[in-house]
């Protein structure tokens, strides 16, 4: 039930989009090179639609901005069981948009050729079960965005020294080949590898790698196009599993992961004269020391650092200032709370109030300050646990603080300050007066105020942008999980800001302008995997996302009275639904319909409807919702 419903939509998006296609054509480039590369590959010419390739079968083309003007690139070329004979051809070094290259179950020969490296997007490589043979180039190492490589049932052969580095492969297949050699160490690195099958190559030689069975590997197996649905068992690298659990959790840089550089990867054997053994003995005693020195004064600065660290958090004194919008003495009256009770409140939030001053000489005329309470608990009633518990609390807080405050884009609201009092954080921010998209969409359905499409459509697409800076810019990835129209602000242009990220963590009912109506809304956002799995990714926030597009689109919140009436009682369901209809237009608001924009409203529905698919890994990421979004012409 669910899939066929997930298929429709699909199908819904791509034909909705294909008209859009059609007007565009392939570049020149592009055309040649993939004409090429299906004549070399073996299909046949009754298969091919030479006057538009990219509505043959098996390729994929995405539209791309070219100075003004839309063109096509390949994206895509999957062809399975086709009984194909030919070879690749070296002309695929000239689609540098490729992401995917999938030919299971064919019978294609000869080797790759190493201009496979122009291919630098190449996120899937599928070659099972073909004839291909050789030696895999070593140009094939600086594929880095690879993720899946299955080279199994080949004849490949020589040894596996182009694996130096692949930061972002999640499954390798070599299996049934004839590699030789050892099993290059640097697969260790591999920090995102999940499994991975060498096995049925009998000159392989060595030490394998220890791995761990993987109890349940179903739902990993699910990828939509590899072909492995069945395999019974599979492996992982302990090591790489942790850290890569880990790794969205950490605030360590990426950078810190014990990566070695791909030149440190063993591809070659040579012998050694022994006095060249010995200077490389003395070198490395002196390298060794002088990176023990080094390791020593980091130490020290770091156990200072971590020293100041905890004992500030007892008992610390002025606001940690983060823009030069906003001076400390402006916000001296924080510390003392006469000078808080006089504030006017705006908004009553789950962690405490927010409120709203002016500052008529500073920079900035008008500021909110948001509360944040601690767990109200009596320091008599609190055990030595408990209070060992909130100290490493309220370090957390303090160090997301750090990290939020750094952060500057257009679509996100940036914190100005923080004040940390001995009960409660004080977080300022400046004051929107346009208020939130909430509180906007609600004056529209009263009739007070008018919202045209064309400043949805920049609503969108600021969200978007804030968004796809948080999930993939920011390092560490930094997840909402709690987008909603009350979390974005507007600015005096109407552009959206992006308030409350980052802290959800550890203050998870932070709110920046509160509005009291919204606590039953946010269940509407959030993504039917959470209740699952209790845990927010940014795929979580993708489901907001199109919730929010959604609300755009139709002027109507997920708690809107509508759709209790509805015998779908959800908006994503009843969207789901109209849009698979005769008539989808029946989704729009009503003050938006006749203007002339229907076309690119009913699109951004369908991007609404791509994001806010039942199975996470099927939504589109923030930066393909962005690219959407941005390509839509008005
Ligand atoms: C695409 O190609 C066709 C024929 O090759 C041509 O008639 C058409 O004008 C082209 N479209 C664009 C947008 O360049
Ligand atoms: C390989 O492909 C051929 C042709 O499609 C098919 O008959 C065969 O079963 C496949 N073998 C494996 C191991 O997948
Ligand atoms: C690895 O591949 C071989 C043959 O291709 C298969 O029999 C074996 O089950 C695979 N091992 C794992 C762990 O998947
Ligand atoms: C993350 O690493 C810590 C040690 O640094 C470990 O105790 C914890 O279990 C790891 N978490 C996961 C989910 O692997
Ligand atoms: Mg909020």
């Amino acid at each position: 039930m669910t899939t066929v419903n997930h298929l429709s939509v699909l199908l819904l998006f791509f034909t909705l989009t294909l008209p859009l296609h059609a007007k565009f054509n392939l570049t020149i480039a592009n055309h040649h090179a993939l004409l090429t590369t299906l004549q070399d590959l073996g299909l046949s010419p009754e298969l091919r639609r030479p006057e538009n390739l990219c509505t043959t079968a098996g390729i994929f083309c995405q539209p791309r901005v070219l100075t003004n003007t839309h063109v096509l690139k390949v994206t895509g070329i999957v062809l399975k069981s086709q009984e194909l004979k030919g070879f690749l051809s070296p002309a695929i070094g000239e689609l540098p948009e490729i992401k995917e290259l999938s030919f299971p179950n064919n019978y294609l020969t000869d080797r790759i050729p190493p201009q496979i490296a122009g291919c630098r997007k190449l996120e899937v490589v599928n070659f099972r079960n073909n004839t291909f043979s050789g030696e895999v180039p070593a140009e094939f190492s600086s594929l880095l965005l690879l993720r899946i490589l299955d080279l199994s049932y080949n004849k490949f052969s020589g040894d596996l020294g182009f694996l130096k580095y692949f930061p972002n492969l999640e499954k390798l297949y070599l299996d049934n080949n004839m590699f030789a050699g050892k099993v290059p160490p640097a697969l260790r690195s591999f920090r995102n590898l999940r499994f991975f099958n060498i096995s049925g190559n009998s000159f392989l030689q060595g030490p394998l790698p220890a791995l761990t069975q993987l109890e349940s590997p179903a739902p990993e197996l699910k990828t939509m196009k590899t072909n492995h649905k069945n395999v019974p068992k599979r492996y992982i690298f302990a090591e790489s599993t942790i850290s890569s659990r880990n790794q969205t959790d950490n605030f360590q840089a990426p950078a810190s992961s014990p990566a070695p550089s791909p030149a440190s990867a063993p591809s070659k054997k040579h012998k050694k004269k022994s006095t060249k053994k010995l200077m490389g003995w003395i070198l490395g005693l002196f390298v060794g020391l002088l990176a023990g020195f080094l390791s020593a004064i980091i130490f020290t600065i770091f156990f200072k650092l971590v020293f100041i660290m905890v004992n500030g958090g007892v008992n610390d004194g002025g606001p940690a200032i983060f823009s030069q919008l906003i001076k400390a003495e402006e916000l001296a009256f924080l510390d003392n709370d006469d000078g808080v009770a006089a504030l006017q409140v705006i908004g009553r939030g789950g962690c405490g109030e927010v409120y709203r001053t002016d500052i008529p000489d500073g920079k900035i005329k008008t500021i909110a300050i948001k509360k944040i309470i601690q767990p109200p608990k009596d320091a008599a009633e609190l055990t030595e646990e408990d209070t060992k518990l909130l100290n490493k609390k309220m370090r957390q807080i303090r160090s997301e603080i750090q990290t939020v405050g750094q952060i500057r884009h257009r679509n996100l609201l940036p914190l100005l300050a923080h004040v940390s009092r001995p009960t409660c954080h004080y977080l300022v921010y400046e004051f929107m007066r346009n208020g939130s998209l909430q509180d906007i969409l609600e004056e529209v359905n009263n009739g007070t105020r008018e919202l045209d499409w064309l400043a949805r459509h920049k609503i969108a697409v600021g969200v978007a942008s804030g968004l796809e800076y948080l999930h993939i810019n920011h390092a560490p990835r930094i997840v909402h999980r709690d987008l909603k129209p009350a979390n974005v602000l507007l600015d005096d242009d109407l552009e959206a800001r992006i308030a409350d990220f980052g802290l959800a963590k550890s203050i998870p009912e932070a709110d920046t302008h509160m509005t009291s109506s919204n606590i039953a809304g946010t269940l509407g956002y959030i993504a039917p995997e959470y209740h699952q799995t209790m845990k927010f990714t940014d795929k979580c926030d993708i489901y907001s996302f199109g919730v929010l597009l959604g609300v755009l689109v139709m002027g109507k919140l997920p708690s809107d009275e509508f759709f209790q009436r509805t015998s779908e009682m959800s908006l994503v369901k009843w969207m789901k639904k109209v849009m698979t209809s005769d008539d989808p237009r029946q989704a729009i608001d009503p003050k938006l319909l006749e203007n002339g924009y229907e076309k690119q409203m009913l699109l951004v529905l369908k991007i609404a409807c791509f994001c806010t698919l039942d199975d996470p890994k099927e939504r589109p990421n923030s930066k393909e919702c962005r690219t959407m979004l941005d390509q839509i012409e008005h």
